[in-house]
Protein backbone atom coordinates (compact mmCIF):
# COMPACT_ATOMS: atom_id res chain seq x y z
CA UNK A 1 0.00 0.00 0.00
CA UNK A 2 2.71 2.09 0.12
CA UNK A 3 2.77 5.18 -2.52
CA UNK A 4 5.04 7.55 -3.60
CA UNK A 5 4.95 10.83 -1.57
CA UNK A 6 4.04 12.89 -4.33
CA UNK A 7 1.28 10.22 -5.62
CA UNK A 8 0.19 10.61 -1.92
CA UNK A 9 0.18 14.08 -1.78
CA UNK A 10 -1.84 14.03 -5.84
CA UNK A 11 -4.51 11.19 -4.72
CA UNK A 12 -4.93 13.36 -1.42
CA UNK A 13 -5.87 16.94 -3.17
CA UNK A 14 -8.53 14.62 -6.22
CA UNK A 15 -10.19 13.05 -2.86
CA UNK A 16 -10.75 16.21 -1.17
CA UNK A 17 -12.04 18.31 -4.45
CA UNK A 18 -14.27 15.25 -5.23
CA UNK A 19 -15.69 15.13 -1.99
CA UNK A 20 -16.29 18.96 -1.84
CA UNK A 21 -17.72 18.40 -5.17
CA UNK A 22 -20.05 15.58 -3.77
CA UNK A 23 -20.82 17.46 -0.65
CA UNK A 24 -21.99 20.55 -2.81
CA UNK A 25 -24.47 18.40 -5.10
CA UNK A 26 -25.09 15.30 -2.73
CA UNK A 27 -28.64 15.76 -1.34
CA UNK A 28 -29.24 16.39 2.43
CA UNK A 29 -32.39 13.80 3.82
CA UNK A 30 -32.90 15.53 7.67
CA UNK A 31 -35.09 13.56 10.02
CA UNK A 32 -36.54 14.36 13.50
CA UNK A 33 -36.51 11.16 15.47
CA UNK A 34 -38.12 10.67 18.67
CA UNK A 35 -37.44 7.87 20.67
CA UNK A 36 -39.72 6.58 23.43
CA UNK A 37 -41.08 3.63 25.47
CA UNK A 38 -44.73 2.59 23.52
CA UNK A 39 -46.54 -1.20 24.27
CA UNK A 40 -46.40 -3.49 21.26
CA UNK A 41 -47.47 -7.58 21.41
CA UNK A 42 -45.22 -8.64 18.68
CA UNK A 43 -45.49 -12.05 20.26
CA UNK A 44 -49.48 -11.87 21.67
CA UNK A 45 -48.47 -10.52 25.45
CA UNK A 46 -48.31 -6.96 25.57
CA UNK A 47 -44.72 -5.70 26.72
CA UNK A 48 -42.82 -2.50 26.51
CA UNK A 49 -41.23 -1.71 23.03
CA UNK A 50 -38.57 1.26 21.92
CA UNK A 51 -40.39 3.60 19.22
CA UNK A 52 -39.14 6.05 16.83
CA UNK A 53 -41.18 8.46 15.81
CA UNK A 54 -44.53 6.02 17.01
CA UNK A 55 -42.95 3.02 14.94
CA UNK A 56 -41.94 -0.02 15.72
CA UNK A 57 -39.47 -1.29 13.89
CA UNK A 58 -38.18 2.25 13.51
CA UNK A 59 -38.79 4.00 10.04
CA UNK A 60 -36.63 2.71 7.42
CA UNK A 61 -33.96 4.91 5.40
CA UNK A 62 -34.09 4.93 2.18
CA UNK A 63 -30.95 6.62 0.49
CA UNK A 64 -28.68 7.50 -2.40
CA UNK A 65 -25.01 6.58 -2.44
CA UNK A 66 -23.28 10.04 -1.41
CA UNK A 67 -26.55 11.59 0.12
CA UNK A 68 -25.79 13.14 3.37
CA UNK A 69 -28.01 12.00 6.45
CA UNK A 70 -28.97 14.19 8.89
CA UNK A 71 -31.18 12.93 12.30
CA UNK A 72 -31.61 14.68 15.32
CA UNK A 73 -32.60 11.71 17.68
CA UNK A 74 -34.59 13.04 20.66
CA UNK A 75 -34.26 10.83 23.81
CA UNK A 76 -37.32 10.71 25.90
CA UNK A 77 -36.48 7.22 27.18
CA UNK A 78 -35.15 7.21 30.99
CA UNK A 79 -31.95 6.37 29.78
CA UNK A 80 -28.66 7.52 28.17
CA UNK A 81 -29.50 6.52 24.60
CA UNK A 82 -27.31 6.01 21.41
CA UNK A 83 -27.82 4.96 17.90
CA UNK A 84 -25.40 3.36 15.86
CA UNK A 85 -25.59 2.98 12.17
CA UNK A 86 -24.62 -0.49 10.94
CA UNK A 87 -22.44 -0.84 8.24
CA UNK A 88 -22.24 2.48 7.25
CA UNK A 89 -18.48 3.37 7.22
CA UNK A 90 -18.63 6.79 8.53
CA UNK A 91 -15.78 8.14 6.45
CA UNK A 92 -12.92 10.25 8.22
CA UNK A 93 -15.64 10.50 10.86
CA UNK A 94 -15.61 7.98 14.12
CA UNK A 95 -17.63 10.71 15.58
CA UNK A 96 -20.76 9.97 13.87
CA UNK A 97 -20.41 6.64 14.84
CA UNK A 98 -22.60 5.93 17.70
CA UNK A 99 -20.65 3.68 19.81
CA UNK A 100 -20.19 4.86 23.67
CA UNK A 101 -15.85 4.34 22.21
CA UNK A 102 -16.71 7.07 20.24
CA UNK A 103 -19.41 9.28 21.39
CA UNK A 104 -21.05 10.53 24.72
CA UNK A 105 -24.85 8.86 25.13
CA UNK A 106 -27.59 11.19 24.40
CA UNK A 107 -28.73 11.72 27.98
CA UNK A 108 -32.79 11.27 28.65
CA UNK A 109 -34.77 14.60 27.64
CA UNK A 110 -32.47 15.77 25.67
CA UNK A 111 -30.86 15.18 21.85
CA UNK A 112 -27.93 15.02 19.51
CA UNK A 113 -28.20 15.23 15.81
CA UNK A 114 -25.81 12.66 13.58
CA UNK A 115 -24.52 14.21 10.51
CA UNK A 116 -23.25 11.70 8.36
CA UNK A 117 -22.52 10.88 4.46
CA UNK A 118 -23.23 7.31 2.82
CA UNK A 119 -19.75 8.11 1.14
CA UNK A 120 -19.29 5.12 -1.75
CA UNK A 121 -21.66 2.99 -0.05
CA UNK A 122 -24.62 1.30 -1.87
CA UNK A 123 -26.66 -2.04 -0.30
CA UNK A 124 -28.17 -2.83 2.14
CA UNK A 125 -27.69 -1.91 5.79
CA UNK A 126 -29.31 -0.79 9.52
CA UNK A 127 -29.31 1.05 12.49
CA UNK A 128 -30.38 -0.11 16.10
CA UNK A 129 -29.39 1.43 19.72
CA UNK A 130 -26.12 0.66 20.52
CA UNK A 131 -26.35 1.51 24.70
CA UNK A 132 -27.31 -1.19 27.08
CA UNK A 133 -29.69 -4.36 25.58
CA UNK A 134 -31.99 -1.27 24.13
CA UNK A 135 -32.15 -3.04 21.17
CA UNK A 136 -33.32 -5.79 22.78
CA UNK A 137 -37.13 -3.78 22.78
CA UNK A 138 -36.97 -1.90 19.07
CA UNK A 139 -35.08 1.08 18.27
CA UNK A 140 -33.84 -0.60 15.37
CA UNK A 141 -34.78 0.03 11.37
CA UNK A 142 -33.42 -0.61 7.65
CA UNK A 143 -31.04 1.58 6.40
CA UNK A 144 -30.98 1.19 2.42
CA UNK A 145 -28.46 2.72 0.16
CA UNK A 146 -29.41 2.41 -3.60
CA UNK A 147 -27.16 3.00 -6.75
CA UNK A 148 -26.70 7.11 -8.30
CA UNK A 149 -28.71 6.95 -11.44
CA UNK A 150 -25.32 7.11 -13.48
CA UNK A 151 -24.17 3.39 -12.16
CA UNK A 152 -25.12 0.37 -13.11
CA UNK A 153 -26.51 -2.52 -11.22
CA UNK A 154 -24.63 -5.71 -11.94
CA UNK A 155 -28.25 -7.43 -12.07
CA UNK A 156 -31.50 -7.74 -14.07
CA UNK A 157 -33.75 -5.29 -13.25
CA UNK A 158 -36.53 -5.69 -11.20
CA UNK A 159 -39.89 -4.36 -10.01
CA UNK A 160 -40.07 -4.13 -6.43
CA UNK A 161 -37.87 -3.89 -3.65
CA UNK A 162 -39.12 -5.37 -0.15
CA UNK A 163 -37.10 -4.90 3.25
CA UNK A 164 -37.47 -7.83 5.88
CA UNK A 165 -35.78 -7.40 9.20
CA UNK A 166 -35.68 -10.76 10.65
CA UNK A 167 -34.71 -11.48 13.89
CA UNK A 168 -35.39 -13.22 16.88
CA UNK A 169 -36.88 -11.72 20.27
CA UNK A 170 -37.32 -12.10 23.93
CA UNK A 171 -40.96 -11.13 26.13
CA UNK A 172 -38.23 -10.42 28.43
CA UNK A 173 -37.98 -6.53 28.47
CA UNK A 174 -34.35 -5.06 28.08
CA UNK A 175 -33.85 -4.33 31.81
CA UNK A 176 -34.77 -7.67 33.17
CA UNK A 177 -32.43 -8.91 30.40
CA UNK A 178 -30.08 -6.73 32.03
CA UNK A 179 -30.47 -7.66 35.60
CA UNK A 180 -29.90 -11.16 34.55
CA UNK A 181 -26.47 -10.41 33.22
CA UNK A 182 -25.52 -8.38 35.51
CA UNK A 183 -26.17 -11.01 38.30
CA UNK A 184 -23.93 -13.36 36.19
CA UNK A 185 -26.61 -15.22 34.80
CA UNK A 186 -26.40 -16.06 30.67
CA UNK A 187 -29.80 -15.76 28.71
CA UNK A 188 -32.18 -18.39 27.66
CA UNK A 189 -33.08 -19.30 24.32
CA UNK A 190 -35.48 -15.97 22.61
CA UNK A 191 -38.91 -16.52 22.99
CA UNK A 192 -39.59 -16.24 19.29
CA UNK A 193 -38.50 -14.68 15.96
CA UNK A 194 -40.16 -11.86 14.01
CA UNK A 195 -40.31 -10.46 10.59
CA UNK A 196 -40.73 -6.30 10.44
CA UNK A 197 -41.79 -6.55 14.07
CA UNK A 198 -44.73 -9.49 13.06
CA UNK A 199 -44.73 -12.60 14.44
CA UNK A 200 -46.74 -14.72 11.54
CA UNK A 201 -48.46 -11.77 9.52
CA UNK A 202 -45.83 -9.95 7.59
CA UNK A 203 -46.77 -9.77 3.52
CA UNK A 204 -45.62 -9.11 0.50
CA UNK A 205 -47.28 -9.29 -2.78
CA UNK A 206 -45.96 -9.29 -6.51
CA UNK A 207 -46.46 -9.94 -9.68
CA UNK A 208 -46.72 -13.64 -11.51
CA UNK A 209 -43.77 -13.32 -13.72
CA UNK A 210 -41.62 -10.29 -12.07
CA UNK A 211 -38.86 -10.51 -10.44
CA UNK A 212 -37.99 -8.59 -7.28
CA UNK A 213 -35.54 -7.89 -4.96
CA UNK A 214 -35.77 -8.84 -1.09
CA UNK A 215 -33.36 -7.34 1.45
CA UNK A 216 -32.89 -9.64 4.04
CA UNK A 217 -31.52 -8.39 7.42
CA UNK A 218 -31.08 -10.60 10.89
CA UNK A 219 -31.40 -7.89 12.83
CA UNK A 220 -31.64 -10.19 15.93
CA UNK A 221 -29.54 -10.26 19.04
CA UNK A 222 -28.88 -13.95 19.74
CA UNK A 223 -29.47 -16.76 17.35
CA UNK A 224 -28.83 -17.51 13.55
CA UNK A 225 -31.08 -17.58 11.07
CA UNK A 226 -31.82 -20.00 7.88
CA UNK A 227 -34.10 -17.71 5.11
CA UNK A 228 -36.06 -19.39 1.97
CA UNK A 229 -39.38 -19.18 0.31
CA UNK A 230 -41.31 -21.65 -0.37
CA UNK A 231 -41.49 -23.01 -4.17
CA UNK A 232 -38.51 -20.28 -5.02
CA UNK A 233 -35.22 -19.77 -5.49
CA UNK A 234 -33.59 -16.84 -4.07
CA UNK A 235 -30.37 -15.55 -6.12
CA UNK A 236 -27.77 -13.73 -4.35
CA UNK A 237 -27.03 -10.16 -5.53
CA UNK A 238 -25.54 -8.46 -2.57
CA UNK A 239 -24.16 -8.67 0.76
CA UNK A 240 -23.13 -5.93 3.14
CA UNK A 241 -22.72 -3.44 0.32
CA UNK A 242 -20.72 -6.26 -1.83
CA UNK A 243 -22.01 -7.66 -5.34
CA UNK A 244 -21.79 -10.71 -5.16
CA UNK A 245 -21.46 -13.81 -7.91
CA UNK A 246 -25.15 -14.45 -8.76
CA UNK A 247 -25.33 -17.89 -7.45
CA UNK A 248 -29.05 -19.44 -6.73
CA UNK A 249 -29.98 -21.19 -3.16
CA UNK A 250 -32.90 -22.92 -1.81
CA UNK A 251 -32.30 -21.27 1.59
CA UNK A 252 -29.66 -18.92 3.07
CA UNK A 253 -28.04 -18.95 6.90
CA UNK A 254 -28.19 -15.14 7.79
CA UNK A 255 -26.30 -14.70 11.01
CA UNK A 256 -26.49 -11.57 14.10
CA UNK A 257 -26.01 -8.66 11.82
CA UNK A 258 -25.71 -9.53 8.62
CA UNK A 259 -27.51 -8.38 5.75
CA UNK A 260 -27.95 -9.87 1.93
CA UNK A 261 -30.38 -9.34 -0.85
CA UNK A 262 -31.50 -11.68 -3.26
CA UNK A 263 -33.74 -11.70 -6.66
CA UNK A 264 -36.68 -13.80 -6.38
CA UNK A 265 -38.68 -14.65 -9.77
CA UNK A 266 -42.67 -15.13 -9.20
CA UNK A 267 -42.31 -17.84 -11.51
CA UNK A 268 -45.15 -20.49 -10.00
CA UNK A 269 -48.86 -20.62 -10.00
CA UNK A 270 -50.97 -18.18 -8.74
CA UNK A 271 -51.43 -18.32 -5.10
CA UNK A 272 -49.54 -17.30 -1.75
CA UNK A 273 -46.31 -19.33 -0.12
CA UNK A 274 -44.96 -18.98 2.99
CA UNK A 275 -41.68 -17.43 3.47
CA UNK A 276 -39.69 -18.86 6.39
CA UNK A 277 -37.33 -18.09 9.03
CA UNK A 278 -35.92 -20.63 11.27
CA UNK A 279 -33.07 -20.47 13.83
CA UNK A 280 -30.22 -22.31 13.72
CA UNK A 281 -27.64 -24.08 16.07
CA UNK A 282 -30.60 -24.01 18.83
CA UNK A 283 -32.39 -26.59 20.38
CA UNK A 284 -35.25 -26.11 19.93
CA UNK A 285 -35.50 -24.55 16.91
CA UNK A 286 -37.91 -21.48 16.18
CA UNK A 287 -39.77 -20.58 13.42
CA UNK A 288 -41.90 -17.76 12.11
CA UNK A 289 -43.64 -17.26 8.47
CA UNK A 290 -44.53 -14.48 5.98
CA UNK A 291 -46.75 -14.40 2.82
CA UNK A 292 -45.56 -13.92 -0.50
CA UNK A 293 -49.11 -13.21 -2.28
CA UNK A 294 -49.29 -13.50 -5.91
CA UNK A 295 -51.02 -11.04 -6.89
CA UNK A 296 -54.98 -12.22 -7.51
CA UNK A 297 -54.11 -14.95 -5.26
CA UNK A 298 -57.39 -16.23 -3.43
CA UNK A 299 -55.47 -19.67 -2.05
CA UNK A 300 -54.05 -19.02 0.62
CA UNK A 301 -50.34 -21.19 1.32
CA UNK A 302 -49.90 -24.63 2.41
CA UNK A 303 -48.10 -26.69 4.45
CA UNK A 304 -45.46 -27.99 4.88
CA UNK A 305 -43.34 -25.68 5.22
CA UNK A 306 -40.18 -26.28 3.12
CA UNK A 307 -37.22 -27.79 5.29
CA UNK A 308 -34.34 -26.16 6.75
CA UNK A 309 -30.81 -27.73 6.68
CA UNK A 310 -29.89 -29.90 9.15
CA UNK A 311 -28.46 -28.85 12.57
CA UNK A 312 -24.92 -29.77 11.64
CA UNK A 313 -22.08 -26.72 10.87
CA UNK A 314 -20.73 -28.39 7.88
CA UNK A 315 -23.52 -27.22 5.49
CA UNK A 316 -23.62 -23.95 6.89
CA UNK A 317 -19.64 -23.64 6.48
CA UNK A 318 -19.85 -24.99 3.22
CA UNK A 319 -22.94 -22.45 1.91
CA UNK A 320 -20.36 -19.84 3.32
CA UNK A 321 -17.72 -20.47 0.77
CA UNK A 322 -19.71 -20.51 -2.29
CA UNK A 323 -20.76 -16.85 -1.16
CA UNK A 324 -18.20 -14.53 -3.21
CA UNK A 325 -17.35 -11.61 -4.62
CA UNK A 326 -17.94 -10.80 -8.24
CA UNK A 327 -14.79 -8.95 -9.59
CA UNK A 328 -16.44 -7.88 -12.37
CA UNK A 329 -19.04 -5.36 -11.06
CA UNK A 330 -19.07 -2.46 -10.37
CA UNK A 331 -20.36 -1.43 -6.16
CA UNK A 332 -21.14 1.97 -5.83
CA UNK A 333 -18.52 3.24 -7.81
CA UNK A 334 -18.20 2.45 -11.74
CA UNK A 335 -14.45 0.14 -11.22
CA UNK A 336 -14.95 -3.55 -10.96
CA UNK A 337 -14.65 -4.79 -7.48
CA UNK A 338 -11.50 -7.14 -8.23
CA UNK A 339 -9.35 -4.28 -8.88
CA UNK A 340 -8.40 -4.15 -5.69
CA UNK A 341 -6.42 -7.06 -5.55
CA UNK A 342 -6.13 -8.03 -1.38
CA UNK A 343 -4.79 -11.34 -2.23
CA UNK A 344 -1.33 -10.05 -3.46
CA UNK A 345 -0.95 -7.11 -0.48
CA UNK A 346 1.02 -7.79 2.38
CA UNK A 347 0.27 -8.13 5.98
CA UNK A 348 1.71 -6.14 8.10
CA UNK A 349 0.42 -7.74 11.57
CA UNK A 350 -1.91 -10.80 12.23
CA UNK A 351 -4.83 -10.72 15.48
CA UNK A 352 -5.47 -14.03 16.60
CA UNK A 353 -8.65 -13.11 18.62
CA UNK A 354 -9.84 -16.02 20.84
CA UNK A 355 -12.98 -15.22 22.68
CA UNK A 356 -13.67 -17.06 25.72
CA UNK A 357 -16.23 -17.37 28.28
CA UNK A 358 -14.91 -16.91 31.79
CA UNK A 359 -15.17 -16.21 35.34
CA UNK A 360 -14.43 -13.05 36.50
CA UNK A 361 -15.09 -12.09 40.42
CA UNK A 362 -17.39 -14.73 40.82
CA UNK A 363 -20.01 -13.58 37.61
CA UNK A 364 -20.11 -14.35 34.30
CA UNK A 365 -17.86 -12.72 31.59
CA UNK A 366 -16.56 -13.31 27.93
CA UNK A 367 -13.25 -12.36 26.90
CA UNK A 368 -11.42 -11.58 23.62
CA UNK A 369 -7.48 -12.66 24.40
CA UNK A 370 -7.95 -12.18 28.38
CA UNK A 371 -9.89 -9.26 28.28
CA UNK A 372 -12.93 -8.50 28.86
CA UNK A 373 -13.72 -5.08 27.64
CA UNK A 374 -15.43 -2.36 30.40
CA UNK A 375 -16.76 1.09 28.58
CA UNK A 376 -15.06 3.89 30.34
CA UNK A 377 -17.24 7.01 31.14
CA UNK A 378 -15.09 8.94 28.57
CA UNK A 379 -15.73 8.07 25.03
CA UNK A 380 -11.94 6.49 23.66
CA UNK A 381 -12.56 8.74 21.05
CA UNK A 382 -12.61 11.81 23.35
CA UNK A 383 -9.47 10.74 25.18
CA UNK A 384 -7.55 10.81 21.88
CA UNK A 385 -8.80 14.12 20.79
CA UNK A 386 -8.61 15.97 23.66
CA UNK A 387 -5.46 14.16 24.79
CA UNK A 388 -7.05 13.33 27.98
CA UNK A 389 -4.91 10.66 29.11
CA UNK A 390 -5.75 7.81 31.48
CA UNK A 391 -8.44 6.81 29.67
CA UNK A 392 -7.00 3.81 28.20
CA UNK A 393 -3.42 2.27 26.81
CA UNK A 394 -2.93 1.21 23.28
CA UNK A 395 -1.74 -2.50 22.77
CA UNK A 396 -2.22 -3.37 26.53
CA UNK A 397 -4.82 -6.26 24.80
CA UNK A 398 -2.32 -9.26 22.99
CA UNK A 399 -1.77 -9.71 19.30
CA UNK A 400 -2.20 -13.47 20.39
CA UNK A 401 -4.50 -15.92 22.70
CA UNK A 402 -2.52 -15.47 26.13
CA UNK A 403 -2.74 -18.04 29.34
CA UNK A 404 -2.82 -14.73 31.82
CA UNK A 405 -5.64 -14.80 33.78
CA UNK A 406 -9.12 -13.27 32.52
CA UNK A 407 -9.65 -9.93 33.87
CA UNK A 408 -11.91 -6.83 33.23
CA UNK A 409 -10.38 -3.74 30.64
CA UNK A 410 -10.23 -1.16 28.19
CA UNK A 411 -8.61 -2.88 25.11
CA UNK A 412 -7.65 -0.93 22.10
CA UNK A 413 -5.53 -2.35 19.37
CA UNK A 414 -2.98 0.37 18.28
CA UNK A 415 -2.45 0.30 14.41
CA UNK A 416 -1.88 2.44 11.12
CA UNK A 417 -3.81 4.07 9.10
CA UNK A 418 -3.78 2.82 6.10
CA UNK A 419 -2.33 -0.99 7.74
CA UNK A 420 -3.41 -3.95 5.84
CA UNK A 421 -3.85 -6.55 8.61
CA UNK A 422 -5.24 -10.25 9.07
CA UNK A 423 -7.57 -10.99 12.00
CA UNK A 424 -8.53 -14.53 12.71
CA UNK A 425 -11.70 -14.95 14.98
CA UNK A 426 -10.56 -18.14 16.84
CA UNK A 427 -13.86 -19.43 18.71
CA UNK A 428 -13.11 -21.67 21.74
CA UNK A 429 -16.26 -21.60 22.79
CA UNK A 430 -19.19 -24.42 21.41
CA UNK A 431 -21.71 -22.16 20.16
CA UNK A 432 -21.22 -19.56 17.21
CA UNK A 433 -20.32 -16.37 16.78
CA UNK A 434 -21.05 -13.29 15.07
CA UNK A 435 -18.34 -10.57 14.66
CA UNK A 436 -18.87 -6.92 13.53
CA UNK A 437 -16.17 -3.78 12.56
CA UNK A 438 -17.24 -0.35 12.29
CA UNK A 439 -15.13 1.78 10.08
CA UNK A 440 -14.55 -0.58 7.27
CA UNK A 441 -15.38 -4.01 5.40
CA UNK A 442 -13.04 -6.72 5.30
CA UNK A 443 -12.65 -9.66 2.76
CA UNK A 444 -13.58 -12.99 4.65
CA UNK A 445 -10.35 -15.89 3.14
CA UNK A 446 -11.00 -18.62 5.24
CA UNK A 447 -13.76 -20.52 7.53
CA UNK A 448 -11.84 -23.95 9.15
CA UNK A 449 -12.53 -26.42 12.31
CA UNK A 450 -10.79 -26.34 15.09
CA UNK A 451 -7.35 -24.06 15.64
CA UNK A 452 -6.04 -21.83 13.22
CA UNK A 453 -2.63 -21.81 12.50
CA UNK A 454 -0.10 -20.00 9.64
CA UNK A 455 -0.57 -23.60 7.99
CA UNK A 456 -4.46 -22.47 7.88
CA UNK A 457 -3.36 -19.90 5.20
CA UNK A 458 -2.63 -22.57 2.12
CA UNK A 459 -6.10 -22.88 2.00
CA UNK A 460 -7.31 -19.32 1.73
CA UNK A 461 -9.44 -17.39 -0.91
CA UNK A 462 -6.97 -14.89 -1.87
CA UNK A 463 -9.05 -14.06 -5.08
CA UNK A 464 -12.85 -13.47 -4.44
CA UNK A 465 -13.89 -13.50 -1.03
CA UNK A 466 -16.34 -11.49 -0.17
CA UNK A 467 -16.12 -8.18 1.72
CA UNK A 468 -18.44 -7.55 4.70
CA UNK A 469 -18.56 -6.01 7.92
CA UNK A 470 -20.02 -9.02 9.91
CA UNK A 471 -18.86 -12.75 9.81
CA UNK A 472 -19.67 -15.48 11.42
CA UNK A 473 -17.36 -17.96 13.19
CA UNK A 474 -18.87 -21.58 13.58
CA UNK A 475 -18.51 -23.34 17.42
CA UNK A 476 -14.53 -24.21 18.14
CA UNK A 477 -13.76 -23.09 14.51
CA UNK A 478 -11.99 -20.08 13.05
CA UNK A 479 -12.58 -17.36 10.63
CA UNK A 480 -9.96 -15.55 8.67
CA UNK A 481 -10.76 -11.93 7.14
CA UNK A 482 -8.02 -9.40 5.66
CA UNK A 483 -8.44 -5.50 6.56
CA UNK A 484 -7.03 -2.69 4.93
CA UNK A 485 -7.24 0.08 7.54
CA UNK A 486 -8.34 3.02 5.03
CA UNK A 487 -10.45 5.08 7.50
CA UNK A 488 -8.62 6.81 10.45
CA UNK A 489 -10.76 6.45 13.40
CA UNK A 490 -11.51 4.43 16.56
CA UNK A 491 -13.48 1.43 15.23
CA UNK A 492 -15.61 -0.65 17.72
CA UNK A 493 -14.71 -4.60 16.84
CA UNK A 494 -17.56 -6.44 18.65
CA UNK A 495 -20.00 -10.03 18.64
CA UNK A 496 -23.37 -9.34 17.14
CA UNK A 497 -24.46 -11.90 20.11
CA UNK A 498 -25.60 -8.93 22.30
CA UNK A 499 -25.38 -10.29 25.70
CA UNK A 500 -22.00 -11.34 25.13
CA UNK A 501 -21.18 -7.86 23.97
CA UNK A 502 -22.76 -6.50 27.06
CA UNK A 503 -20.45 -9.08 29.32
CA UNK A 504 -17.25 -7.82 27.51
CA UNK A 505 -16.81 -9.24 23.81
CA UNK A 506 -15.93 -6.48 22.18
CA UNK A 507 -12.67 -3.91 21.57
CA UNK A 508 -11.44 -1.15 19.70
CA UNK A 509 -9.43 -0.68 16.48
CA UNK A 510 -7.53 2.56 16.35
CA UNK A 511 -6.78 3.78 12.93
CA UNK A 512 -4.15 6.36 13.69
CA UNK A 513 -1.84 8.81 11.29
CA UNK A 514 -0.09 11.87 13.05
CA UNK A 515 -1.56 13.45 9.86
CA UNK A 516 -4.14 16.39 11.48
CA UNK A 517 -5.34 17.33 8.15
CA UNK A 518 -8.69 17.02 7.25
CA UNK A 519 -7.50 15.09 4.31
CA UNK A 520 -7.22 12.03 6.74
CA UNK A 521 -10.15 13.06 9.41
CA UNK A 522 -12.85 15.55 10.33
CA UNK A 523 -12.76 17.78 12.89
CA UNK A 524 -14.52 17.07 16.02
CA UNK A 525 -17.86 18.10 15.22
CA UNK A 526 -19.39 21.56 16.64
CA UNK A 527 -22.52 19.69 18.45
CA UNK A 528 -19.91 17.00 20.14
CA UNK A 529 -21.75 15.87 23.65
CA UNK A 530 -19.21 15.62 26.45
CA UNK A 531 -19.41 13.12 29.02
CA UNK A 532 -16.57 11.63 32.06
CA UNK A 533 -13.51 13.72 31.84
CA UNK A 534 -13.86 15.63 28.29
CA UNK A 535 -16.60 17.25 29.93
CA UNK A 536 -14.27 20.43 30.58
C1 LIG B 1 -31.58 19.57 19.46
O1 LIG B 1 -32.71 19.90 18.66
C2 LIG B 1 -32.82 21.26 18.27
C3 LIG B 1 -34.06 21.44 17.44
O2 LIG B 1 -35.12 20.80 17.99
C4 LIG B 1 -31.61 21.66 17.44
O3 LIG B 1 -31.68 23.02 17.14
C5 LIG B 1 -30.34 21.34 18.21
O4 LIG B 1 -29.24 21.59 17.36
C6 LIG B 1 -30.32 19.90 18.66
N1 LIG B 1 -29.16 19.68 19.51
C7 LIG B 1 -28.10 18.96 19.14
C8 LIG B 1 -27.00 18.88 20.14
O5 LIG B 1 -28.01 18.38 18.09
C1 LIG C 1 -20.88 -10.40 -12.41
O1 LIG C 1 -21.20 -9.08 -12.73
C2 LIG C 1 -21.45 -8.85 -14.10
C3 LIG C 1 -21.65 -7.36 -14.27
O2 LIG C 1 -20.41 -6.70 -14.19
C4 LIG C 1 -22.66 -9.63 -14.54
O3 LIG C 1 -22.92 -9.40 -15.88
C5 LIG C 1 -22.39 -11.09 -14.28
O4 LIG C 1 -23.55 -11.84 -14.58
C6 LIG C 1 -22.00 -11.32 -12.84
N1 LIG C 1 -21.56 -12.72 -12.72
C7 LIG C 1 -22.04 -13.54 -11.80
C8 LIG C 1 -21.55 -14.95 -11.86
O5 LIG C 1 -22.78 -13.19 -10.91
Amino acid sequence: MEQPIFLQFLLGVLACFSILCANAEDAYRYYTWSVTYGTRAPLGDYQRVILINNQFPGPPIEAVTNENIIVNVINQLDEPFLITWHGVKQRKTSWQDGVLGTNCPIPPNSNWTYKFQLKDQVGTYMYYPSTSMHRAIGGFGALNINQRSVISIPYPAFAGDFTLLVGDWYKAGDKALVEKLNSGLSLPLPDGLLINGLHRSSSFTGEKGKTYKFRITNVGISTSINFRIQGHKLILVEVEGSHSLQEAYESLDIHPGQSVAVLVTLSGAIKDYYIVASTRFTQPILTTTGILRYQGSNTPASLPLPIAPTYHVHWSMKQARTIRLNLTANAARPNPQGSFHYGSIKIVRTLVLANAKENINGKLRYTVNGISYVDPTTPLKLADWFNIPGVFTLNNIKDFPTSRPPAMGVSVFGLSLHDFIEIIFQNTEPTIQSWHLDGTSFYVVGYGSGKWTTDSKRRYNLADGIARHTVQVYPNSWTAVLVSLDNKGMWNLRSQIWSDRFLGKQTYLRAWSNDKSLNTETDVPPNVLRCGQALH
